[in-house]
């Protein structure tokens, strides 16, 4: 059996030897990018240098990165699907292309000091080309000169075969993915890797990002040709033991805890199963969100309001499998002592993530009840047995109900709920927030557009001036720009007065008027921690860092994009001062 630990290692020792540098993982929470909650792949935190800035690890990089996909959280409990998963990936910026990339990966597919796949369990495919990229001839027939028979090469349109941008736009191209061809029996004649059978099993992706998706919907050709790859650690693991899901080793641990507290076992019957998937993805997720060095702790807006979901749906289905006392950070323990050793800011933040869990879990049994109380109300006025659609919705989006927690109170009573009218409450009130978010989720660094950058200078400009109104202590907790505004979130016992907000405005259009240089350079962290540099020098980009001086004013860490003067930036307004969380303030500002 081949572990996680050593598919980990393995992995990493393999790009090191043809020149890559071992980068962390990034942040779960996307700095600086507004255009998605979560990082969702390895290339999420790197769009800057995919984009054409320079990385201080160099031009080739190879990370396990921690991700959270949140697009499907309905569809965990199945065998496959998890909402926080490992990625193991490798990239080029602008250095190798698709020979290096495609040989490399068969190489540690295929050779036996690595994974030792026989070359016939595997199948490829590449782009078949439309009317914005042409046909990827090169990459089929790289892989036809590295023994893979031509039947085994699939080409697929851009649905199956193109990756990105992670938001709505930035880098993005056609890839190459291999697949693992398991003992099932084929689904009909017809079987092929992108029919979903299971018969194939996707197990890598090379993506080529080389288009640049812009605002209209069209793609440009990008500065520079890059290469992301990303294989999912979880299903490779599973592939290379022949597991029959992704719950049997990382998350092993995890199960067992589950199979204790709720005195059943696991892969016997369907129902409980499922249950007890959901509890240990979404409680793993929860952790690594609450647990990451930018933390979100359960809310009702942004990644806060995907914790409290994961929350209530896994202590929703403990309840379901008969888990009546408070458990979910038991649970969570689990997860943090099996992940803690590769991910070291699970043990620093632990204490905190559980007891979120705890007071989570509580809240979440009080909301219970008073809807309970509600429910038995409502229900006494009716008189055709009959649960609307409109109540249940209303219970669900007032008190946190799920609908099969209505449907199954109703049945008790032998009531029936409106599902269909549910659904269409459901989607009225998905329309409605999604459009209320558009304006919210457009832009961010991803696209590079020059008011983005502006305002990442900006950001620079406030920490400075923050931390020379009220003190050294103050501290980059976390970074959000769109095109209209900066956010900054520091670490900051008490509101800031009305005479200091003045102050630290004053103190940034001083140094806009005073028309600073902005200069980016590369050292080590022990360079830059000399050099007084300011920022989050935690594990962020490696061994060498990049700093950006403001004239002799403010030096920090940071992967940039910034301007070349400050004299571009404009006039400087803070708009809100408030609390975000306990000794951690927030403020949003303008540049006019
Ligand atoms: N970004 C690509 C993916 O997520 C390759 O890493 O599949």
């Amino acid at each position: 059996m081949i572990t996680s630990k050593e598919l980990r290692q393995k992995y990493i020792e393999f790009f090191k030897s043809k020149g890559h540098t071992q980068i962390p993982s990034a942040s779960l929470i996307p700095e600086n990018d507004p255009s998605v909650l979560f990082t969702t792949a390895g290339m999420h935190p790197l769009v800057p240098f995919l984009s054409g800035e320079k990385h201080p690890g160099g031009k080739r990089l190879v990370n396990v990165q921690k991700c959270v996909r949140t697009g499907d959280i309905d569809g965990v409990g199945n065998q496959w699907h998890l909402s926080f998963f490992e990625m193991l990936g490798n990239w080029s910026l602008g250095d190798y292309g698709r020979r290096e990339a495609l040989k490399w990966s068969f190489e540690f597919l295929t050779a036996v000091q690595y994974l030792g796949i026989g070359r016939e369990k595997i199948a490829v495919s590449v782009f078949a080309g439309d009317d914005d990229a042409p046909f990827d001839e090169e990459s089929y027939n790289i892989w036809l000169e590295l023994g893979m028979p031509e039947e085994r090469i699939y080409r697929y349109s851009k649905k199956e075969n193109w990756w990105g941008p992670a938001g709505e736009t930035g880098p993005c191209g056609p890839d190459s993915e291999m697949f693992y061809i398991t003992d099932k029996e084929p689904c009909g004649k017809n079987c092929q890797p992108r029919c979903d059978c299971g018969k194939y099993v996707e197990i890598w992706n090379d993506v080529f990002m080389e288009y640049n998706k812009v605002n209209d919907g069209e793609y440009e050709p990008l500065s520079q040709k890059n290469i992301d790859t990303g294989m999912g650690l979880e299903r490779m693991i599973a592939v290379l033991n022949g597991f029959n899901d992704d719950y049997q080793e990382l998350l092993k641990p995890v199960v067992a805890k589950i199979e204790e507290l709720s005195r059943k076992k696991y892969g016997k019957n369907y129902e409980v199963t499922r249950s007890m998937r959901v509890i240990a993805d979404h409680i793993r997720a929860a952790t690594f969100i609450m647990g990451d060095d930018s933390g979100v702790a359960p809310s009702n807006v942004d990644q806060g309001y995907v914790v409290r979901k994961l929350m209530r749906r896994a202590i929703r289905h403990g309840r379901l499998i008969g888990i009546n006392q408070r458990f979910a950070s038991v649970v969570a323990r689990v997860v943090i002592q099996t992940m803690e050793n590769v991910y070291v800011e699970l043990n620093r933040n632990g204490m905190k993530v559980l007891s979120l869990i705890d007071e989570e879990e509580e809240k979440f049994l009080r909301t219970l009840q008073q809807g309970l109380k509600i429910f038995r109300k409502q229900v006494k006025k009716i008189d055709n047995k009959k649960i609307s659609g409109k109540l249940a919705f209303d219970l669900f989006q007032t008190y946190g109900f799920p609908f099969e927690v209505i449907s199954e109170l109703a049945g008790e009573q032998s009531f029936s709920v409106d599902e269909d009218e549910f659904q269409k409450e459901f989607e009225k009130h998905q329309k409605l927030s999604r459009s209320a978010s558009v304006g919210k989720f457009k832009g961010g660094l991803g696209d590079h557009s020059s008011k983005t950058i502006e305002y990442h200078t900006a950001t620079h400009l406030l920490h400075r001036a923050l931390r020379d109104v009220l003190g050294e202590h103050v501290e980059q907790r976390g970074s959000n720009i769109t095109r209209e505004r900066l956010r900054f979130d520091f670490s900051h016992g008490a509101k800031l007065a009305d005479d200091e907000i003045r102050k630290v405005e004053e103190i940034v259009n001083q140094k806009i008027k005073d028309r600073l240089d902005v200069k980016q350079k590369e050292m080590s962290v022990e360079e830059a921690e000399k050099q007084d540099a300011i920022g989050i020098f935690r594990d962020k980009y490696g061994k060498r860092v990049k700093i950006y001086s403001i004239g002799n004013y403010s030096k920090e860490i940071c992967g940039g994009p910034h301007v070349n003067n400050t004299s571009e930036l404009g006039y400087f307004k803070i708009i809100k001062e408030e609390s975000c969380s306990a000794g951690v303030r927030r403020i949003k500002a303008v540049l006019q």
